[in-house]
């Protein structure tokens, strides 16, 4: 079997309010995408990377991507929301997979990714019927609140995961699950509306999603880090 990864990356950033999509903005002096795009590249157990841009994308181009070869395929199809851009970039790559492929779906906006954190998600799940996802403990105390952002209920945390990217399923089941899925924020919740229990492969807390300005930062750190 072979295992193809798709990574979202046609969404604006909002939350990071810059002028360019977050996943264009600089970290260590590259584009951040090129940090998230090389991690998957170099993995030895992903065959064909294919990333969702948006139709519209004025960067892409702009940058120079030939020392991926042809490992990485860009596709302008994507979304309005990531559900849907996953969805566009399934659909896209529909003659070049076959059923028993699996799929990792990847966040651009998660440049910190290693090589263990694939290698563990893709040696759990290879001989696994459904798939499953990279997740992490919450730590938090978590609270639920009223309508008046007063406590209502303190949340049990005993059980409760952050789910993370690489998310990782069988091409076919999970373009049927997307397909008729409506307003899910990850692959695996489209999967449970099936009726299937993906499984929580635990990863770490350095494969954090740039969400906000605080995030490039951290971003930052951990890679410096990691290559010393
Ligand atoms: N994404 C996508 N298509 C969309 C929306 C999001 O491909 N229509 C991608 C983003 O580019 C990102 C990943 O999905 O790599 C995770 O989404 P998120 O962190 O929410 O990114 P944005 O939607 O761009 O940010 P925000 O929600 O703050 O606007
Ligand atoms: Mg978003």
């Amino acid at each position: 079997t072979r295992c193809f990864a798709i990574v979202p990356a046609a969404g604006s950033g909002s939350r990071m309010r810059s002028e360019q999509p977050k996943q264009y903005l600089s970290l260590l002096g590259q584009p951040l995408i090129r940090h998230t795009l090389a991690a998957l590249c170099a993995s030895p157990v992903i065959d064909r990377v294919y990333v969702v841009l948006s139709v519209g994308d004025q960067e892409w181009d702009r940058h120079d991507w030939t020392s991926f070869g042809n490992r990485l395929v860009p596709l302008f199809c994507g979304g309005a929301s990531r559900a849907d851009s996953v969805l566009n970039g399934l659909r896209a790559i529909a003659d070049d997979t076959s059923e028993s492929d699996w799929v990792l779906v990847h966040d651009a906006a998660r440049p910190c990714l290693a090589p263990w954190h694939i290698e563990n998600l893709v040696r759990e799940l290879i001989h696994d019927e459904v798939g499953g996802i990279l997740a992490v403990p919450v730590a938090d105390t978590l609270k639920q609140a009223d309508s008046h952002q007063h406590i209502a209920a303190t949340v049990p945390r005993d059980g409760l995961w952050q789910a993370q990217t690489p998310q990782m399923f069988r091409y076919v089941m999970l373009k049927r699950a997307l397909e008729s899925a409506r307003n899910v924020t990850d692959e695996a919740s489209a999967i449970e509306a099936m009726g299937l229990r993906p499984r929580l492969v635990r990863g770490d807390p350095t494969n954090l999603k740039v969400t906000y300005p605080l995030d490039l930062h951290l971003a930052e750190w951990i890679l410096q880090h990691r290559e010393e």
